[in-house]
């Protein structure tokens, strides 16, 4: 048996999606554990792209079996287009996707509510997706939220969502001068979703268990990053579910003790899409040359990302927390243009210098990153799949990154194309 884990060791957008597909090739099962559609999981074949937000990345891959745990927050209309679109590239989906009864579902008020308070914080907003994360979660942590199992019990799906439109009825109108949702407008939309859905749905965890006592190869899968975690990132400018790895016990049901290994997702550079702090962001020309260099726009939103060079006191940050075997740098070929690349080895924060992220700092927002300056390699690495193919400075900078954050380098991409990947270490193989 051989778990791996892949979660995201920045602000989200790693190129976990990528990853998880170069590696589903060595897998029997993929799960995912938390998030909802405000992901976005890119994964270029030949010349196609996919992008996935709610199912797994392993879906490209066919005769992967895909698994969406509890963990998860499901919003149907979302994942119903996703299928389609799928199937409609001839990704078979039906018979390879189970999804667990214990996800909580999105309701129409969770994304008008998450939109509503955006604009009610104003200067004070998260930069959220809008696609109802905070509020269902939130409903969730109340013991109020609404599973995907409830769907098969209409008498309980109608309760619970009147139950609940009473109190989001009465903050859509009186807080936010918006009209209220109707109850038999939304219980028969559910309805129709139940139908389509019910094939999908079955106990994930057993399934896992199973797999594990199989003996399976289990990819599990994160969205967002550890500093998107919700007790773990820059609260409150984090999502609201837990994207390190404690996520994946909690949001598939496994005990940490299966995890065979766990690996982070870091871009050769940094890039963060909503607020909050980011110690080490290119706000001028710099940043643009990134962005455009590395198409840096949200694969769900669209949105500008923000762009910065490296931090290794964030990446040491995810592998202390996540107990990261190695790390995938991704998106090397990014920086094959640079003449002079900065590396974050620590932070300066009223006087001294930090090499951890510790809470004597209140804010990131506060620190000045400390830079050591590297060598830019000016010559094309996309596509190379060879380590000893690559310009020294750009194996120089590879290894300075890992000499920094004190774990190796497992995998390099150097495109965003499955076969454009470097690998170092194999994930599937017993630990050192
Ligand atoms: P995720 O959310 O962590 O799965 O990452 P996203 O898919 O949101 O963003 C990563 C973007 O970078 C996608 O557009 C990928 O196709 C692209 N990408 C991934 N790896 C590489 C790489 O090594 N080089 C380049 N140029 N692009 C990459
Ligand atoms: P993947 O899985 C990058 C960010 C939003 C916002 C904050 C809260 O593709 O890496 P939310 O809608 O979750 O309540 O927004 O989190 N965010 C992401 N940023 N990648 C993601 O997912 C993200 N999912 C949420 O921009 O700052
Ligand atoms: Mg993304």
């Amino acid at each position: 048996m051989t778990v791996v884990a892949v979660v995201g060791a920045q602000w989200g957008d790693e190129g976990k999606g990528k990853i998880i597909d170069f590696l589903s090739e060595q897998a029997q099962c993929v799960a995912r554990y938390q998030g909802g559609p405000n992901a976005g999981h890119t994964v270029v074949t030949g010349d196609e792209q996919f992008v996935l937000h709610s199912i797994p990345s392993g879906i490209v891959h066919p005769g992967k079996r895909c698994l969406v745990g509890h963990g998860v927050v499901i919003d149907p209309q979302a994942l119903l287009a996703e299928i389609e679109h799928l199937e409609s590239r001839e990704i078979r989906v039906e018979g390879r996707l189970t999804i667990s009864p214990g996800a909580h579902l999105i309701i129409p008020y969770h994304r008008l509510l998450d939109q509503a308070s955006e604009k009610h914080l104003g200067g004070g907003k998260l930069g959220t997706t809008g696609r109802g994360i905070g509020p269902a979660y939130t409903d969730k942590a109340a013991r109020v939220g609404v599973r995907l199992g409830d769907l098969l019990a209409p008498d309980r799906l109608r309760e619970k969502v009147r139950m609940n439109l009473q109190e989001k009825n009465l903050l859509l109108r009186e807080l936010y001068g918006q009209t209220e949702l109707s109850l038999e407008e939304i219980l028969q939309e559910y309805c129709v979703y139940r139908d389509r859905l019910a094939p999908f749905i079955e106990d994930t965890t057993l399934l896992l268990w199973e797999a594990i006592d199989r003996g399976d190869h289990i990819l599990v899968e994160g969205a967002q990053g550890t500093m998107l975690d919700v007790d773990l990132g820059t609260y409150p400018f984090v999502t609201s579910s837990n994207a390190a790895i404690g996520g994946a016990c909690t949001g598939l049901g496994i005990p940490p003790k299966v995890i065979t290994t766990v690996i982070g997702v870091v871009k050769a550079y940094a890039t963060r899409v909503g607020e909050g702090p980011f110690p080490t962001e290119l706000t001028g020309k710099e940043g643009d040359v990134l962005r455009e260099r590395g198409m840096e726009y949200g694969a769900t939103t669209g949105r500008p990302r923000r762009c910065g060079w490296f931090d290794a006191v964030v990446a040491r940050y995810a592998v202390r927390v996540n107990g990261l075997r190695f790390l995938a740098v991704t998106k090397l070929d990014v920086l094959d243009e640079a003449a002079q690349i900065s590396v974050c080895v620590g932070y300066r924060w009223q006087g001294k210098e930090y090499r951890e992220i510790t809470s004597e700092i209140p804010s990131l927002a506060d620190c000045e990153p400390v830079y050591v300056e590297r060598r830019g390699w000016r010559e094309s690495t996309l596509g190379v799949t060879s380590y000893e193919a690559l310009p020294i400075e750009a194996r120089n900078y590879v290894e300075f990154i890992s000499s920094e954050v004190g774990v190796p380098v497992g995998i390099i991409s150097t495109g965003p194309r499955r076969d454009q990947t470097i690998v170092l270490q194999n994930a599937f193989s017993p630990p050192p």
